[in-house]
């Protein structure tokens, strides 16, 4: 681009303040800011800027007493121009005074002005509240990135990270790093493939996790790890996951669950208070089986009252032992035809027989209604219904189905009417541990048993036995953060013995050889006095997105990829050069 007005040297100039930083005490001051050009007002004669930094805005008149040959470069500055400043500090009139700005009670009259760069007339502006769509947000992020919400997110974003070291070396852990080019790890996506150079035909994996290696570390004996490091996953693109995104991982040797617990919820109230919130000291725990019984999720919104079960009262309306379950919304009020036939809908797609209308039974079954009414308390202005299976039993934990379903439809119920309840209020911060998860789940589509966090997961001592005997019923020594419905955090007490490893592998039906090739260092280093050790990780961006109040993790990731995993700024992925491909034995097959 040409320029189009002569540009200045920043020579030996040097700012005295920030933009956010000039306050009436400083009346009289000459000093010297930098930044970009906001807004421009032309008031007739007296021209106005708000000059920008990360700091905060500070305005900038150009008196009709400026020298004539200033004023004229000053005509010629366009938004987003970087310029510099020389000026003394002037207080505002009472009814000038803009109670929105930091710096609001002074403006700083221009002497010298410094045209630095220009710049294009900006893709969008600047201010929060013009909607932009979001390929263009990502095209021009970096001008993106400037917009006071993104740097609100952030700025906030690098104050938790620093917050979470604190706390963490406070407490003894040591920031260690670990190897981004290694092989497979498990935690069950796919994995980013870097081809190698040197052994053609080989390739390194992009970790989806340090969990091998921090297990590595305790068995080295450094005690406590941790690391906020990149994690890669070739999955889906969902509001709350991106291929690279970021974990606060750590490690610690000798720990029984309730220490890692310990560790973590001091750092969450650290974390909580730098963005502005004060939550408790402790976090409650509730056992996976309670937060399916009564949430029908593993992890629970507690925002919103729990379900009740109430097979007990009316036996009638469900079968083969299965739940029948009471979905209670305070303050709903009456519901129209058309959206108790949405909330039927809803739970019959999901399998359920939805009982929606309350005064039918409450004619049918009044003695009986009036019970389940005592066991939700539910008023008269509440949304109260009954759900059941509506087929066959299914699964290897029956029961576990029918919560589930009956969580979907109440979590729709809620956010469906949040408008009239306000229930799901962002910044009312209900965190939960959800401990003693499952050791498996079943996959129906290979017919197999799979880890349900992953394979070096303790199995609770007492449920040994089942790891072949009664798998669906086996219990493991792990434990999710979670906070409004989101997994904020995952983690568990690992599997320090070389036989129960074993043991674990066999039940997950690993042949010894395979479980060999893929990790056998791992079954080696338990070999040489691998010490009990457990730990977590939380996910950051997460952590940042709910506590920005966003609902989407891109908002908080400085240059996240688009729901299809493309970087629409650089335009990545891209095909590279034949050349490069044959340096690394590869070539591209046609697409089928
Ligand atoms: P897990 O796979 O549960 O556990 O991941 C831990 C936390 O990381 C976050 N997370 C993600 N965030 C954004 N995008 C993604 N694609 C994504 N995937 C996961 C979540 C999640 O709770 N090694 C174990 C931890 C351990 O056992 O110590 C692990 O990675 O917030």
């Amino acid at each position: 681009m040409e320029t189009s007005v002569t540009l200045d040297f920043l020579g030996d100039l040097r700012r005295t303040h920030s933009c956010g930083q000039l306050r009436a005490s400083d009346e009289g001051k000459s000093v010297v800011l930098m930044g970009w050009v906001h807004r421009r007002r032309d008031l007739g004669g007296v021209l106005f800027m708000h000059l920008r930094d990360r700091d905060g805005i500070t305005q900038l008149v150009f008196r009709q007493d400026v020298d004539p040959a200033v004023l004229q470069r000053a005509t010629a500055v366009r938004s987003e121009y970087v310029i510099a400043i020389e000026g003394s500090v002037l207080k505002r009139s009472a009814e000038t005074i803009n109670p929105n700005l930091a710096t609001g009670e002074v403006e700083v009259a221009v002497a010298k002005i410094w045209i630095l760069n220009e710049s294009r007339t900006p893709p969008f502006p600047m201010e929060d509240e013009v909607d932009v769509a979001e390929e263009v947000r990502l095209k021009y992020r970096y001008v993106d990135l400037r917009r006071p919400r993104m740097q609100r997110n952030i700025v906030l974003r690098s104050k938790i990270s620093f917050a979470v070291r604190e706390s963490l070396y406070a407490q003894g852990f040591l920031e260690i790093e670990t190897p981004f080019m290694t092989r497979s790890t498990p935690e069950g996506a796919r994995d980013y493939l870097v081809p190698s150079r040197v052994q053609p035909g080989t390739f390194y994996a992009l970790p989806q996790s340090p969990q091998i290696f921090k297990q590595l570390l305790m068995i080295s004996g450094y005690e406590r790890y941790f690391q906020i490091v990149r994690c890669f996953r070739d999955e889906d693109f969902r509001a709350d996951r991106q291929a690279e995104f970021t974990q606060i991982d750590l490690e610690m040797s000798f720990p029984q669950q309730e220490q890692v617990f310990e560790v973590i919820e001091p750092l969450i109230q650290r974390v909580c208070e730098v963005a502005g919130y004060s939550v408790g000291a402790t976090i409650p725990r509730m056992t996976y089986v309670d937060a399916m019984r009564l949430y029908g999720s593993d992890k629970p919104d507690r925002r919103v009252p729990p379900m009740h079960p109430v097979e007990d009262l009316l036996p009638a309306l469900t079968s083969g032992g299965l739940p029948l379950l009471a979905i209670h919304v305070p303050a709903t009020g009456v519901l129209s035809r058309k959206e108790r036939d949405d909330i039927k809908a809803f739970g019959k797609e999901r399998g359920l027989r939805v009982f929606d209308d309350p005064k039918y039974l409450e004619k049918e079954y009044a003695a009986e209604m009036a019970q389940v009414r005592e066991r939700c308390g539910a008023g008269e202005n509440d949304l109260l219904m009954l759900a059941a299976w509506a087929g066959e039993p299914k699964g290897h934990r029956p029961e576990e189905t029918v919560y589930q379903a009956c969580g979907q439809l109440r979590l729709h119920c809620a956010q469906k009417f949040n408008d009239r309840h306000k229930l799901l209020d962002p910044k009312n911060f209900q965190f939960l541990w959800v401990v003693d998860f499952p050791m498996f789940e079943w996959d129906a589509a290979e017919n197999r048993w799979n880890a349900a966090h992953h394979p070096f997961t303790s199995v609770h001592d007492e449920d040994i036995e089942k790891l072949t005997a009664d798998p669906a019923r086996c219990r493991a020594k792990s434990y999710d953060l979670v906070l409004n419905g989101v997994e904020l955090g995952s983690g568990s007490i690992r599997i320090h013995r070389r036989d129960v490893q074993s043991k674990v592998f066999s039940a997950l039906g690993f042949t010894p050889e395979e479980a060999h090739r893929r990790f056998g260092f791992l079954l080696d280093a338990l070999e040489y006095g691998a010490p009990p050790h457990g730990g977590i990780a939380l996910g950051l961006d997460r952590l940042v997105m709910i506590l920005a109040g966003e609902t989407s993790i891109r908002d908080v990731i400085p240059f996240p990829k688009t729901a299809r995993g493309a970087d629409l700024m650089c335009d990545a992925p891209s095909t590279v050069p034949e050349r490069q491909l044959r340096e690394i034995g590869i070539s591209i097959r046609p697409q089928q």
